[in-house]
C-alpha cells in the first residue's frame, strides 16, 4: 500500500532535499494575446526552488508551449548540490475544479507508478483539492499483479500541508478504494464466495468492526441466494452482515440513523444455464463482485472517521457457475420472506440474491436508509455510460445529497427514472413476480431490475445504485486500472460521514 506522508511546509525544504523528483502544479491563463502561468500552492518556496535550481518556470512552459489542461505533464531534468531531485515536474491542474484537480493527481500518480522514487508535491495547498488530489495521486499510482519476480516498486510522495489530518484521511480513503481493486482484480479460482467472506473476516478484525458469516443450512431461508450459490456447491454461497457503531454507542442507544447496505457479490458470473454468450463478454464477470467489495470498502474506513451513524453492510456472494446444480429457466424459488419468483433467465441473478438481502433488511434491522449496489446490468452502461454509476430511487433529496457527494469525490451518479409502466414487466403467471421481462417493448433493462428490487423494500427509503459500466474500466487510463475501479467506496464514505 502507498503511504503518503504529510510535511510541514516550514520543514517541507529539508523534506525536498531527499526527493528524487519535485512536482509543481501549475494554471495557465491567457489574456491580451499574452500567456501566463501560475504556481497556486506554495509560491515563495517554489520561487526558492528557481533560484536553487537557476530555472525560470515560466520560460520552460512558454518553451513547451503548455497549455496547462489537467493532467499534462512536463518533465525537466534538474540538478543542485544540496538536492537529490533529478527532476521537476510541471503538472497542469486546468481550471482547478475538483474533476480537474482529480485528473492532475491521477496523471501524476501514473507518472510515479512502480517507481521506488520519493516524490515531493507542491501542487495544490487548499485542503479540500489536497484531498482529493492526494486521494487521485495514489489511484492513478495503482498496481495489481500476479506476476513473479522482483517486487513492486512503489514511489513515496510527499506533501506539503498544515494540516496532516487531510493527507491522513486521504490515504485512508485510497486505501479502502485499492483494497476494494485488489478483491475485484482476484480471479475467481481463488476468490470464491467462502475466500471471500474470509477477507471480509480479516478487514473487519483489523479494523474493528462486528461480522458474522452464514453458510450451509443457515441459508436455508435465503432462497435466491441459494438458487445461484448451489450452482458451485463447493464451497457455496456466503451471506456476510458486518456492523460498524459509533464508538461507545450500542444500536439500541440511540436516535441515530441507521444505514443499511447490501452489496452483490457474485464471484463469477458465467450466466449459469443462459450462458453468457459471446464469451468475450464472460471474461470480465470476476468482477461481478464489485458491489460488495465496495461495501466493504466503505465501512472498513468508518472506524477511522467515526461518524455519527449505525451502518450494516450485507455482502451476497455466490458463484454463478453452469454445473448439475445450476438452477434452470422456469424454476420458481422462493426469496427470503417468502415472495415466490419465477425465474426465466439465470443470467439475471444478481437480483435474486440481492432481493433476499433487501428482505432480510427488511425484517430484521430497521433501517431507515436501505442502500443496495450491484453490477447488476449491461443495460445501465449504455444508459449512461462509464463515466456515471445509475441511481434508482424515489426520495429527491436523498438523491441530490449522492448526486452531490458524487461530483465531490469523484464517483459521480445519475439520477435514473423508475418507469412505472415497467411494473408490468414483472407481471409472472405461476409466482408473485417474474424476474425478468420476456418482452421486447421493456427494454430499458436496468428499470426492470431496479423496479424487481424494489418489490423487497416495503415503504423504506431506497437507493439502488447499479455500477455495471463504472465498476470496471476497460482500459488502463486516468484513476482507473483496466479493471476494478472501486467505484462506490468514495460515494459511500462521503455520503456516511456527511449524514451525521
Ligand atoms: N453481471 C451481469 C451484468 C453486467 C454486464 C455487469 C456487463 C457488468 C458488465 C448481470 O448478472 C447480467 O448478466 N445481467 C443481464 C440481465 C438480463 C439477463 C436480463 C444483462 O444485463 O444482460
Ligand atoms: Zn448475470
Ligand atoms: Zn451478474
Amino acid at each position: 500500500m502507498l503511504q503518503p506522508i504529510a510535511v510541514d511546509p516550514k520543514t517541507f525544504q529539508d523534506a525536498l532535499a531527499d526527493a528524487q523528483a519535485i512536482a509543481i502544479g501549475f494554471t495557465q491563463v491567457t489574456a491580451d494575446e499574452k500567456t501566463e502561468f501560475n504556481f497556486p500552492a506554495n509560491a515563495s518556496l517554489i520561487k526558492k526552488l528557481e533560484e536553487t535550481f537557476e530555472i525560470n518556470l515560466h520560460d520552460e512552459l512558454s518553451f513547451f508551449s503548455a497549455t496547462g489542461k489537467s493532467g499534462e505533464i512536463f518533465e525537466i531534468p534538474v540538478a543542485a548540490d544540496q538536492f537529490s531531485a533529478d527532476r521537476i515536474l510541471l503538472v497542469g491542474l486546468g481550471d482547478e475544479t475538483n474533476y480537474a484537480i482529480r485528473q492532475a493527481g491521477a496523471a501524476l500518480g501514473r507518472k510515479a507508478r512502480g517507481k521506488a522514487r520519493t516524490i515531493a508535491s507542491l501542487c495544490v495547498s487548499n485542503h479540500e483539492q489536497l484531498k482529493s488530489f492526494a486521494i487521485s495521486v495514489q489511484l492513478g499510482a495503482y498496481i495489481w499483479t500476479q506476476k513473479t519476480g522482483p517486487a513492486q516498486e512503489i514511489p513515496l510522495f510527499l506533501f506539503a500541508t498544515d494540516k496532516p489530518e487531510v493527507i491522513e484521511s486521504a490515504s485512508v480513503i485510497a486505501n479502502a478504494v485499492s483494497q476494494t481493486r485488489d478483491l475485484i482484480h482476484t480471479p475467481a479460482n481463488i476468490k470464491t464466495p467462502l475466500w471471500l467472506a474470509d477477507e471480509a473476516v480479516k478487514i473487519a478484525g483489523e479494523t474493528g468492526l462486528e461480522i458474522r458469516v452464514l453458510s450451509g443450512k443457515d441459508l436455508a431461508e435465503f432462497g435466491g441466494l441459494r438458487a445461484v450459490g448451489n450452482s458451485s456447491p463447493k464451497p457455496g454461497p456466503r451471506f456476510v452482515e458486518i456492523t460498524y457503531h459509533p464508538r461507545g454507542k450500542k444500536k439500541s442507544a440511540g436516535i441515530l440513523p441507521h444505514v443499511v447496505i447490501v452489496g452483490k457479490g457474485i464471484t463469477y458470473d458465467t450466466g449459469g444455464v443462459s450462458l453468457k454468450r459471446p464469451y468475450e463478454i464472460m471474461a470480465p464477470m470476476k468482477s461481478d463482485m464489485a458491489g460488495s467489495a465496495a461495501a466493504l470498502g466503505a465501512i472498513s474506513t468508518l472506524p477511522y472517521f467515526q461518524p455519527q451513524v449505525h451502518v450494516t453492510v450485507l455482502m451476497m456472494l455466490a458463484e454463478n457457475a453452469l454445473s448439475g446444480t445450476s438452477q434452470r429457466p422456469s424454476d420458481v424459488i422462493t426469496q427470503y420472506g417468502g415472495k415466490t419468483v419465477e425465474v426465466l433467465d439465470t443470467d439475471a441473478e444478481g437480483r435474486l440474491v440481492l432481493a433476499d438481502g433487501l428482505a432480510y433488511a427488511v425484517k430484521n434491522l430497521e433501517p431507515d436508509y436501505l442502500i443496495d449496489i450491484a453490477t447488476l446490468t449491461g443495460a445501465a452502461t449504455l444508459g449512461v455510460g462509464r463515466q456515471y454509476g445509475a441511481m434508482y430511487t424515489r426520495n429527491e433529496k436523498v438523491a441530490k445529497s449522492f448526486s452531490e457527494a458524487g461530483e465531490r469525490t469523484g464517483d459521480r451518479v445519475w439520477h435514473m427514472p423508475l418507469v412505472d409502466d415497467y411494473q408490468e414487466a414483472l407481471e409472472s403467471p405461476i409466482a408473485d413476480l417474474s424476474h425478468v421481462s420476456g418482452k421486447k417493448r421493456f427494454s430499458a433493462g436496468s428499470v426492470t431490475a431496479a423496479l424487481f428490487l424494489e418489490r423487497f423494500v416495503e415503504d423504506h427509503t431506497w437507493v439502488h445504485f447499479d455500477i455495471a459500466g463504472v465498476g470496471r474500466s476497460e482500459s488502463d487510463s486516468g484513476e482507473n486500472p483496466k479493471g476494478g475501479t472501486g467505484f462506490g467506496v468514495r460515494l459511500l464514505i462521503e455520503w456516511l460521514t456527511s449524514l451525521s
